[in-house]
């Protein structure tokens, strides 16, 4: 649970209790006081380490989450939010408008484009990228049904994937400033749609743009949290929260990279 009131306040029950949290209900303003979300969702927005006056893009916003998360820390001159799908970009506009006092909304840009494209569109831009790619979402899909991605007729739509997160990611860090950093970040398990994706856009920059990519590393966001969250201890790059029935967050993978030139 985020409390939302630029001061990072963010709430768990204690270990073993698997209470439910209230709904949140609006203040004397009509502000919801707090969002909920998988405790998880809190680590890339952590990794990115957003500075005061930053210009951010969050590539993959909806339904926002992360994007309340960014703007709870006070920092952002602007934030881009933006959403290929148009429902769920409603609501974006829906979440933002539920938690953000007016003055605030001003900071955000919401838009609804092909994040692959943002490359093109706003190259050499941004100091911070989130890039919250979609996956197998793999918590989602072994609780729910309905549109399951591991469904046989989303197949080619699951196989897709790693292309299209290599795709968002590489249009991310183009639209990152030299010097500025990305973070990309999936609900999966899967070394596919996480490292791996990490490995080939760090070469494909190589040698399609001359850009260089640093690996950042996060392994003190294991020190940091141990007593919360239940790590997985041998990614190859970035780091992985697995869920677990001491610890039920996650999964949540997070990485971070540094556009060097
Ligand atoms: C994991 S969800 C994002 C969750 C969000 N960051 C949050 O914390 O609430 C991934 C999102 O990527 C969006 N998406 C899929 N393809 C996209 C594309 N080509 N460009 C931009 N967004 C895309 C999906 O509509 C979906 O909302």
């Amino acid at each position: 649970m985020i409390n939302y009131d630029c001061s990072n306040k963010c709430y768990t029950f204690p270990k073993g209790d698997i209470s439910t949290f209230h709904p949140a209900k609006p203040d004397v303003i009509g502000i919801l006081g707090y969002y909920l979300l998988d405790a998880a969702s809190i680590l890339p927005v952590l990794a990115l380490n957003i500075q005061p006056n930053d210009l951010v893009l969050d590539l993959c916003a909806a339904p926002g989450g992360k994007t309340l998360a960014l703007l709870q820390t006070g920092c952002c001159r602007e934030l881009a939010a933006n959403d290929l799908s148009t429902s769920r970009t409603r609501r974006l506009h829906d979440i933002l408008h539920g938690y953000l006092p007016q003055e605030l909304q001003k900071v955000v840009r919401v838009t609804s484009w092909d994040g692959r494209r943002w490359g093109e569109l706003e190259r050499s831009t941004f100091d911070r990228v989130l890039v919250d790619a979609p996956c197998t979402n793999d918590r989602h899909s072994l609780r729910e049904e309905e549109n399951n991605i591991f469904m046989r007729m989303r197949k080619g739509e699951r196989q897709a994937l790693p292309r299209l997160q290599l795709e968002l990611l590489v249009a991310g860090i183009l639209a990152a400033k030299p010097g500025g950093e990305v973070v990309y970040s999936t609900c999966s398990l899967s070394q596919l749609q996480n490292e791996y994706v990490i490995e080939r856009a760090v070469e494909l920059l190589a040698i399609q743009y001359h850009i260089e990519v640093q690996v950042e590393d996060l392994s003190y966001f294991r020190r940091l949290f141990q007593s919360t969250f239940s790590f997985y201890p041998d990614c190859r790059f970035g780091e992985l929260v697995l869920p677990h029935l001491t610890a039920n967050f996650g999964p949540m993978y997070f990485c971070k990279l540094r556009r060097m030139s």
